[in-house]
């Protein structure tokens, strides 16, 4: 899209920026020549990978910091135009085993992160992840964005907070704030090593190791998907545009299918690959939302955002990118 040239020569911050969603950020601007630099602790356990920005090292900044330590993120704020904040405990079951560390990243460090951009950097906008979890098991379908908050989880409410402390920061102090509720994304650079944040990482392991994709319950539960390069997109227009300010926009797909039926697309993608139903383990069926899926009418009315590539065609490109990357985000990793 033409118009994103306006990121030309800008200072952009992405904090989580080794992730999967922020290094596709990080690869879209820096093809557009922004001036791109990176937060991002790399804390093992979690979903950053270096290989994710390995085309990209001579193109950007990189610093190794935790969102949680106030002072490197008020120097880091400093002469940005830009801040996609993204970095953010992700599993949903981490956060019921480790609530605290959950609320001090996707909460607390939130607020610092604010505070800093308040003290040293009023003038950035900022564009926060949030995540349809907040929504809890859906009350109508297609979720919009009045449907109530019921997070059924800790991730969910500490998600929500961080959501919240933008949107203040945009309505009392003006700091330009706007976040966009993601719903499961998937693509090159996606956590595949477990099972942690989502099932489809691992579907995508086990099809490419020739392990049966393992689908619980009846797999009957709906769900939505969008491939990266669409929320990149999201991500971007949200950016630049001022109608976003002080805004919530949910994301989502036309493209509604059941588990079963996108455990039979992926399989169908690569001979040879199967898929077995078997019970929920009771860990995630505690905290599983039954059907869910998103209306995305508000963010295609106001910023023109539409996702583009349907789930064969993001499949297909994700199974292409694992199948060749392998060793970097699991034989080796
Ligand atoms: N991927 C999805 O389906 C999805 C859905 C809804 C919301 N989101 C949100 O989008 C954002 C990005 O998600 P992702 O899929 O790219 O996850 P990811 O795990 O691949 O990326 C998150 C990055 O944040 C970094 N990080 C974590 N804690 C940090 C800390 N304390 N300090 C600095 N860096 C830290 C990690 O190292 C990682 O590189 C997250 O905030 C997530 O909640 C993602």
């Amino acid at each position: 899209m033409s118009g994103f040239q306006a990121f030309q020569g800008k200072q952009v911050l992405i904090t989580g920026g080794v992730g999967f969603i922020g290094s596709n950020v990080a690869r879209r601007l820096a093809a557009i020549g922004a001036r791109v630099t990176l937060a991002d602790s790399l804390i093992p356990l979690y979903g950053g990978n270096l290989f994710n920005i390995d085309d990209l090292r001579d193109r950007l900044t990189l610093n190794v910091t935790d969102v949680r330590d106030p002072f490197a993120m008020a120097y880091l704020v400093q002469g940005k135009d830009y801040l996609f904040n993204l970095a953010g405990q992700t599993s949903h079951l981490d956060s019921m085993t480790d609530p605290r560390t959950d609320l001090d990243i996707n909460a607390a460090a939130q607020l610092s992160i604010l505070e800093a951009c308040r003290l040293h950097n009023p003038g950035v906008k900022i564009v926060f992840a949030s995540t349809r979890q907040l929504y809890g098991k859906p009350e109508y379908l297609p979720v919009d964005e009045a449907h109530p908050i019921r997070p059924v989880d800790v991730n969910g409410i500490n998600k929500l907070a961080g959501e919240w402390y933008h949107l203040l920061y945009n309505n009392v102090y003006g700091i330009r704030a706007c976040a966009l509720r993601l719903t499961n994304t998937y693509g090159p650079g996606m956590r595949v090593k477990d099972a942690r944040q989502t099932f489809l990482g691992i579907w995508l392991r086990n099809v490419i190791e020739g392990k049966p994709v393992l689908v619980f319950g009846d797999g009957k539960q709906l769900r939505d998907f969008n491939y990266v390069d669409d929320v990149v997109e999201a991500l971007l227009l949200a950016a630049l545009d001022s109608r976003a300010d002080g805004q919530v926009f949910n994301l989502g797909s036309r493209e509604v299918v059941s588990l079963v039926k996108l455990a039979q697309m992926l399989t169908e993608l690569q001979p040879g690959a199967r898929f077995e139903i078997v019970p929920f383990p009771a860990e995630r069926k505690a905290i599983d939302i039954g059907d869910y899926y998103g209306n995305y009418d508000k963010i295609e009315a106001v910023l023109g955002w539409q996702p583009r590539v349907d789930l064969p065609q993001g499949l297909a490109a994700t199974l292409a990118y694992y199948g060749k990357h392998r060793g970097r985000y699991w034989d080796n990793a």
